[in-house]
């Protein structure tokens, strides 16, 4: 899975990049990651990307042009093997879920993530060039950024040999085989800390008993 990151902050995104599950599956070469600064882009002379938006009130807009040209570089250049679409991170848009998440992971091979700022983008961006909106939730963040990190961590761990062991996400929260349900709680050793117990069952090797308590468990 490739991913590409239209920001203009890409610094942003080097720490998040650089550790754990993410690192290691770029290492592998499982996922890649590819940040794309849209203001250099910009054909203005001190590469503004934004202005003041017509008809008043207050913030700014991202203009057009830069994000015209970038995302038109960015699929020119791209070898995928079907569709890339172009995903537009906004508090407006449709609430991110799991089912969604997978959705991505099994259906495409790239994926162009559009980080935006101030008041938003120019409408004509959205309404030539974004397939989809997207919220992560319903709060408002200074910029696309951090929900943009947020697909990509999700995505990535359901990218086939992301992570070791491929249980591990077969039955973890909102998986279909957990019934899109929370899971169970989980405990481990020792069995009694401060006088609180781990529940008799699971310190039992009864597989049948165990799995009962995990569904009755699930919330
Ligand atoms: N940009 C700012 N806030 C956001 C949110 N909640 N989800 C997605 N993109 C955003």
């Amino acid at each position: 899975m490739k991913f590409h990151i239209l920001t203009i902050f890409p610094e942003m995104f080097k720490g998040f990049l650089n550790e754990s599950i993410l690192k290691k599956a770029q290492g592998k070469g499982v996922i890649e990651i590819k940040l794309h600064d849209i203001r250099k882009y910009s054909k203005d002379k001190h590469k503004k990307v934004d202005d003041t938006p017509y008809g008043g009130g207050a913030g700014m807009v991202f203009t057009p042009q830069p994000l015209f040209d970038c995302i038109e570089h960015v699929k020119s250049k791209a070898k995928a093997r079907g569709d890339i679409p172009v995903i537009y991170l906004t508090p407006g848009g449709k609430r991110l879920t799991q089912t969604q998440v997978e959705r991505f992971a099994k259906k495409y091979d790239q994926l162009i993530l559009l980080c935006g700022h101030y008041e938003g983008i120019d409408q004509r961006v959205i309404d030539s060039l974004v397939d989809v909106e997207l919220s992560i939730g319903d709060y408002v963040l200074s910029g696309g950024e951090v929900p943009a990190m947020v697909v990509v961590d999700a995505v990535s761990r359901l990218v086939p040999g992301a992570i070791g062991k491929e249980e591990s996400h077969q039955e973890e929260s909102f998986s279909k085989k957990l019934g899109r349900k929370k899971e169970y709680p989980h405990y481990t050793k020792p069995a009694e800390f401060r006088g609180m117990e781990v529940p008799e069952v699971l310190l039992g090797g009864n597989h049948a008993e165990i799995e009962r308590w995990r569904r009755k468990h699930l919330r």
